[in-house]
């Protein structure tokens, strides 16, 4: 079995979003999800890594051409979500409520239902400098 190497595409995106649980009470919601539970909604810096893990090409040595998987980030996660209102505007959080752990879930499935099977993938995601969640943990 061959070595494997990990890499990294950094990205950013801004996006709004609004923590809610309708199946219970204002002042739950409120002392559940505190200031990401504003009426109005708020933004966050969504800082993401994604991290593509296998044995380098023989022909190329590359992992993953790291072109063309920055056009699939653009692609399937940028003009989906930056710039955005999650819950209003993006279909995957009509109903799923956006916390950075189902964020990075719904990222990750939208690129790993385009990378190849043989790679492995990791999506980290910053809400914060201070907060994060990895997927697959
Ligand atoms: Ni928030």
């Amino acid at each position: 079995m061959g070595k494997k190497v990990a890499v990294f595409r950094k990205e950013h995106f801004n996006a709004a979003h609004r923590l809610h649980n309708p199946d219970w009470s204002d002042e739950k919601n409120q002392s559940v999800f505190g200031l990401c539970n504003n009426p109005n909604y708020h933004g966050h810096n969504y800082e993401l890594v994604v991290q593509v893990t296998g044995e380098p090409d023989p022909a190329t040595g590359y992992v993953v051409d790291m072109k063309i998987l920055s056009e699939l980030v653009q692609e399937e996660v940028l003009n989906r979500f930056d710039h955005k209102n999650l819950n209003l505007d993006t279909a995957a959080f009509a109903k799923l409520n956006p916390t950075a752990e189902n964020i990075a879930m719904v990222i990750y499935d939208l690129l790993r239902a385009r990378l190849d099977e043989k790679l492995d993938l990791k999506i980290r995601l910053y809400e914060t400098e201070r907060n994060f969640v990895e997927y697959p943990a």
